[in-house]
């Protein structure tokens, strides 16, 4: 997945851009908009919004932007930055320096690859003015690429046309060397061993100890290894999800429920322990507590910790995977997790907004070689980029 900072300018072709998007997406990208005052007379925020599943930022003065991600970091989150429609006045402007809007701000501030699309009228492209800024910008190291020729939108025939899409996407690909269509690597053979959700802790008949985890993210992997060729066994805490296809599942309540259903899946190539599994019991009492009784004192007795005996045990997995749900100092957390429970991996998780129960998770994946941080994604796209990366590990 390449992260791609798209600037849309203010051309005809900016319809274009749209189709882009959706080709980029469904080549598992991460796609961020940026549009400019011209560009926004031919599309609107909210398409782009829509078809890249994210915030489309505007404004260099928009202070929500500059208090939830400055510009400098906006150009500096992606892996390229993408201008299309490049129009003429939007490459004189880089061409110049210029830093007088939010696309000519990012375009300033980036440290990444640029890859400027030109679309305009055949003679504003054949301009002394315009041949000199392209020359410019390739001299600095942007790669522009070569309009398509052909009638244009203003009824003049020439080079001039904004590339069709799937050749932007391919001159992406090239330049950054991850081919949007690359086939998922395989799981077939391979037995993996997920567990999701939360646990429910029983106090007595009708109440119970439980967290706010939805089982979301844990049951998105089953589904991504499983669509993989993978055997996938899920066990799953109390949810009311639906059983991805092909997802061998089975259902506990407790924790102590939980470790007995992974022994017994056992043996596995894999495990990847995505359950926020309670800590702790109570001895449940056998009838429901009565209020005028007194309030009770929970004696906590603590639970198995399944991910630190399968680290442990002589039929460990091959791969053993933890999560580890933060609020504070998430890496330094993960890393000990990692070493204390013997994983190979943690996917360490920021929970201090609302990523449990919420659709969308930003992880880092910690290894034996350090930390990487996955950009914000729907869960579905961290469980394909695990999924594959499980794939890659086991080949
Ligand atoms: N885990 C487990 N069994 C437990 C507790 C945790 O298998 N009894 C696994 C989780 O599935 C996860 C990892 O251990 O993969 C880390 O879980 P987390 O709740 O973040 O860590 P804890 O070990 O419970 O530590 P703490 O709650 O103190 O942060």
């Amino acid at each position: 997945m390449t992260r791609i900072l798209l600037i849309v300018g203010g051309g005809i072709a900016a319809y274009k851009a749209c189709e882009l998007i959706r080709l980029l997406r469904r080549g598992g990208h991460d796609v961020r908009c940026v549009l400019t005052d011209g560009g926004a007379h031919f599309v609107t925020p909210m398409t782009l919004a829509a078809l890249s599943e994210r915030p489309v930022h505007t404004s260099l003065w928009d202070l929500k932007d500059e208090a939830e991600m400055g510009h400098i970091q906006l150009s500096r989150q992606a892996d390229l930055v993408v201008v299309a429609p490049a129009t003429a006045d939007l490459m004189a402007r880089m061409a110049g320096g210029v830093a007088d809007d939010l696309a000519t701000t990012l375009l300033l501030a980036t440290d990444k690859p640029v890859l400027a699309v030109p679309a305009m009228n055949v003679r504003m492209w054949q301009h002394p003015a315009t041949r000199r800024n392209i020359a410019t910008l390739r001299g600095d190291g942007i790669t522009v690429l070569e309009p398509d020729e052909g009638p244009m939108a203003c009824g003049e025939f020439g080079p001039g046309r904004l590339p069709e899409p799937h050749a932007i996407v391919a001159a992406i690909e090239a330049l950054t060397g991850t081919p949007a269509s690359k086939p998922a690597p395989s799981l077939a053979g391979r037995h993996i061993l997920v567990t999701a959700g939360p646990t429910h802790e029983p106090i007595d008949p009708v109440r119970y100890l439980a967290n706010r985890s939805s089982g979301k993210q844990g049951f998105a992997i089953a589904a991504a290894c499983a669509a993989r060729g993978g055997r996938v066994t899920l066990v799953a805490g109390p949810v009311t999800l639906a059983t991805p296809a092909g997802v061998d599942r089975i259902d506990v309540e407790t924790a102590r429920e939980m470790a007995d259903a992974v022994t017994q899946a056992l043996p596995a190539d894999v495990a990847v322990m995505v359950a926020a599994v309670a800590d702790w019991h109570v001895d449940a009492a056998p009838s429901k507590l009565k209020k005028d009784g007194g309030a009770p004192v929970l004696a906590l007795r603590p639970n198995p910790d399944i991910l630190a005996t399968l680290g442990a045990s002589d039929r460990r997995p091959r791969l053993l995977v933890g999560f580890a749900a933060e609020t504070d100092d998430v890496l330094v957390h993960a890393t000990a997790k990692r070493s204390a429970k013997n994983a190979d991996w943690i996917v360490a998780n920021d929970v201090g907004g609302d990523v449990m129960g919420g659709d969308r998770n930003e992880v880092h994946l910690v290894t034996a070689a350090g930390a990487e941080r996955w950009p914000d994604a729907p869960k579905s796209e961290i469980a394909d980029r695990l999924a594959d990366r499980i794939a890659d590990a086991l080949r």
